[in-house]
């Protein structure tokens, strides 16, 4: 049995679109590899459509994977049943990114986060149930419990509904928590009070997480790991101090290039990306990210990386876990 919290395996999600040219398949995951432990968090990140959603979702369920294996506490979730995913659920929750359309309006804040506890079974009766989600929404932040459980979700701010879905994820004591883009709708000044609010939720709980981002200075901050991901695939993957001060691949390169400097106030030496922004109707052969590498242009467009495609693999100079898919890196 797999010493990982999670593991996906080759994971692929594909959509059928209808197109002029007419009908099409987007494979918006294209075979991703990765791991989260029991405590740490994972971000994955990328572009606007590289993906993260749909793996996001995947793992959670919410999508049909097309391919590969979504291995949670040592069960295949594709594999399981309905009734044995229903069992399961309490285990693994998402956080979403808009807290308008993730929390009904009609429903009082209490009876939000009581809902999970009534869907599971959990707790004896209505007293213990709101004895227990009191309890969570003061955790989170919204005090007094009482009179804040009292108003409708729609009566709240982004920032206090974001509590309140955090609250009901987190009132079933999950194992693993997707969280997809969490704070991007928020105004910036409530941003580090919600992502303060979910280390000591992860923490209290020793819970994995699989943060989705597209903002790497962000997965720097808050995330152990960082997975790279671009049209579908992960390209590269390590610890965040290791990916940012050092990107192997060029994909991360050009990324991490656009992240400000903080303490010189200087500029890096911004890589900008040519080419057409690709699309998962039409990856490109070989490398998928070759048409837009800098480093392809540099050495002479070297034919490898138009046919083959490369394999995540460890970096053999790092010594850690740290792995890319670039011919040029290894
Ligand atoms: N239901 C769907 N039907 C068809 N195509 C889809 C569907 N959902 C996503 N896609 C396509 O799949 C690709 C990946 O989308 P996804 O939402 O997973 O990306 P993302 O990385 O989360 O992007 P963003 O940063 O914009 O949220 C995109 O090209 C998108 O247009
Ligand atoms: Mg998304």
């Amino acid at each position: 049995m797999s010493e990982h919290l999670l593991v996906v395996e080759d994971l692929e999600v594909q959509y059928e679109v209808r197109t002029p040219d007419g009908r099409q398949v987007a494979r918006a995951v294209d075979g991703v590899n990765l791991h989260v432990d029991r405590g740490e968090t994972l971000a994955l990140v990328g572009e606007s459509g590289s993906g993260k959603t749909s793996t996001a979702n995947a793992v959670m369920r919410l999508v049909e994977p097309t391919g590969g294996r979504i291995v949670f506490e040592g069960r295949d979730l594709v594999a399981l049943s309905g009734r044995e995913l229903r069992a399961m659920r309490p285990r693994f929750q998402m956080i979403f990114q808009d807290p308008f359309e993730s929390l009904d309006p009609r429903r009082t804040v209490l009876d939000t986060v009581i809902e999970p506890l009534n869907i599971h079974g959990i707790g004896a009766d209505r007293a213990e149930r709101e004895a227990l989600a009191l309890k969570a929404l003061e955790r989170a932040g919204l005090t007094p419990p009482a009179r804040i459980g009292a108003r409708y979700t729609h009566q709240l701010s982004g920032g206090q509904r974001q509590r309140v879905a955090i609250a009901s994820a987190m009132i079933l004591e999950p194992a693993l928590v997707v969280a997809d883009e969490p704070v991007s709708m928020l105004d910036v000044s409530l941003r580090a009070g919600i992502l303060t609010l979910m280390a000591e939720m992860r923490d209290r709980l020793g819970a994995g997480y699989l943060f989705i981002t597209h903002d790497l200075s962000l997965a720097w901050m808050f995330a152990d790991r960082v997975a790279v991901m671009y049209l579908g695939r992960i390209v590269e993957e390590g610890t965040s101090a290791e990916v940012i001060d050092s990107p192997a691949h060029p994909y991360t390169q050009a990324l991490v290039s656009v992240i400000p400097v903080p303490d010189t106030g200087g500029a890096r030496e911004r890589i900008v990306l040519t080419g057409e922004s690709p699309s998962p109707l039409d990856i490109p052969p070989g490398c998928r990210f070759h048409p837009r590498c800098p480093l392809y242009r540099e050495l002479g467009e070297p034919e490898r990386c138009r046919t083959e495609d490369p394999e995540l693999l460890p970096l053999l100079s790092s010594g850690t876990a740290r792995r890319a898919a670039c011919h040029e890196s290894h």
